[in-house]
């Protein structure tokens, strides 16, 4: 069934465990997401970024909403990252059950009465929303406090932005950057800081940047021809330990755009001769179905629908 952001992250945050937001872009990748998510009776968010929106539309949207909505599990259509109140009310337009408004580049105040604006517009339609508050990337884990504290969320912030803007989850900078590159060896990622935004709000927390950039499928990636220089991702230690203490929405896109290419190269490598579609986009389906049920089994989530 088709619910709102709320609906499947309250739970998750009292039951201290994650739900994984994964993007898509296309039917392959949306059928993966919410079969798996049936086949292991877990709840789960489908986001589609503005890109993606320009990619595939009301077309894609209505995709995810009518698996969402046959889906015998709680499946989200929420927005990545929106860009502005525009954006926001453009994709409840469309039908999208939860919203991020991402003011986080803008100073405090500003990033308030932004988020403030749209969680008013998307409460009036039933709609939950997600704001975030500092600055993603990765930092490394020695350097010393007050840079942190320049960009990774502070907790007391955190506490006025959410009682400020009423906002129902929030994204916090913890050291996760987006894309394949987080880091040498085990990227850091800040437990002592999610632990004391998590002791001080109940609200669901939501983590970015959260691909684990499994070794093996980027081993695999290279095997079929693929080039990538020193990925790495977080690990699922990590993320099992940050839903204990507040995280409950876990973004993760990187890792399912790995996998559908290792199983079009994968698939064109072993028969250069193919060229039925189904064959070649079919097995980025299967690859995106393993990594989505690894990711579910350690956030916790599988059995929780
Ligand atoms: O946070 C960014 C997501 O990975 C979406 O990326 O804007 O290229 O669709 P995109
Ligand atoms: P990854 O690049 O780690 O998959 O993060 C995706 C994300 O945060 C989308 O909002
Ligand atoms: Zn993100």
């Amino acid at each position: 069934m088709l619910v709102t952001g709320s609906d499947i992250l309250v739970p998750a945050r009292a039951g201290k465990y994650g739900v994984a937001s994964f993007n898509t872009n296309n039917m392959e990748i949306t059928q993966a997401i919410i079969h798996t998510a049936e086949r292991l009776r877990s709840p789960v968010m489908v986001q589609m970024s503005e890109g993606a929106i320009k990619y595939g539309g009301q077309d894609l949207a209505n995709i995810v909403k009518d698996l969402a909505s046959r889906a015998s599990v709680p499946v989200a259509l929420h927005l990545d990252h929106g860009s502005s109140y525009a954006s926001a009310l453009n994709a409840i337009k469309m039908g999208f059950t939860s919203v991020m408004i991402d003011a986080s580049h803008h100073q405090f105040a500003e990033n308030m009465a932004e988020t403030k604006k749209v969680v008013e517009a998307a409460h009036a339609m039933g709609i939950t929303v997600e704001a975030e508050l500092g600055r993603l990337g990765g930092i490394e884990e020695h350097i010393v406090v007050d840079e942190k504290d320049a960009f990774l969320t502070d907790p007391e912030e955190a506490v006025r932005f959410v009682e400020g803007t009423g906002v129902d989850y929030l994204a916090i900078a913890i050291g996760t950057s987006h894309g394949a590159y987080k880091g040498k060896g085990r990227p850091f990622i800040d437990q002592e800081r999610i632990g004391k935004i998590g002791g001080l709000l109940g609200i669901p927390l939501v983590a970015h940047g959260s691909s684990g950039v499994p070794a093996e499928i980027v081993q695999r990636f290279r095997d079929a021809g693929g080039e990538i220089g020193e990925a790495a991702g977080i690990a699922d230690e990590d993320l099992e330990l940050a839903c204990q203490h507040g995280i409950a929405k876990v973004n993760v896109d990187t890792d399912l755009r790995l996998a559908s290419t290792v199983g079009i190269r994968e698939a064109l490598k072993a028969n250069p001769k193919e060229f039925d579609p189904r064959k070649i986009f079919g097995a980025a389906r299967d690859v995106m179905s393993q990594v989505i049920e690894h990711k579910m089994r350690v956030l916790g989530s599988v059995g929780k629908a």
